[in-house]
């Protein structure tokens, strides 16, 4: 098993730091800990997985406001995307969608920019504390940006097993937590 610990980068964010550790049951990181494989660390720029230097590549974190969604919201082709293709959206049909392998949002995201309403089901708890703090993010860039907030308007994010959650809905008991971002 990795070893995986919570990392903060300003006393401020200790609160949330400790959150996050009895949600995930990771254990914070102590100053004078030994090696680790990764770091979930909170910085006020948002949560990232920083991988040990040895992996060879860099941290993972979501940022729908900026960077590569951004860009591709704005120039990345809109309905003629192979995914928006895939499920038929069109300037007419803007589906329903349940994207029951959420990961890091890239594709709900997409479809939730091209008009869908989306809710996206990731059963990592990691890969989903990544994603709900990206897509929080978003809602508070959002303020300034009216056309990401009535995507935003259109994201659900489930923390479930998606198996569990088809067979149960809501309010079976298969669901951890539902946030709609509003
Ligand atoms: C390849 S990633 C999905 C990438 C995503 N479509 C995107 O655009 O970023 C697969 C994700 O599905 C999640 N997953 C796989 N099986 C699942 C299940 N039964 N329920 C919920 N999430 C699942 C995994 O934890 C992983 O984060």
């Amino acid at each position: 098993m990795p070893i995986i610990e919570i990392a903060f980068t300003s006393p401020n964010l200790n609160h949330r730091a400790q959150q996050l550790s009895e949600k995930l049951q990771l254990p914070l990181r102590e100053a004078d800990s030994a090696t680790y494989d990764y770091l979930l660390e909170l910085s006020e720029s948002g949560l990232s997985l920083v991988p040990s230097a040895d992996k060879g590549y860099g941290p993972i974190s979501c940022d729908f406001a900026g960077g590569s969604h951004s860009h591709r919201r704005r120039f990345g082709g809109g309905n003629g995307q192979a995914i928006a293709k895939a499920i038929g959206v069109s300037g007419k049909f803007s589906p329903r969608v349940l994207d029951l392998t959420a990961g890091l949002g890239g594709d709900g995201f997409v479809l939730a920019s091209l008009g869908c309403s989306v809710t996206m089901v990731e059963r990592n708890p990691i890969v989903h504390s990544l994603l709900a703090d990206g897509l929080t993010r978003a809602v508070t860039s959002a303020e300034d940006d009216s056309e990401l907030r009535e995507i935003m308007h259109r994201c659900r994010l489930v923390e479930a097993n998606s198996a569990d959650y088809l067979q149960q809905g809501e309010k079976g008991g298969a669901v951890d937590r539902v946030i709609q971002f509003q």
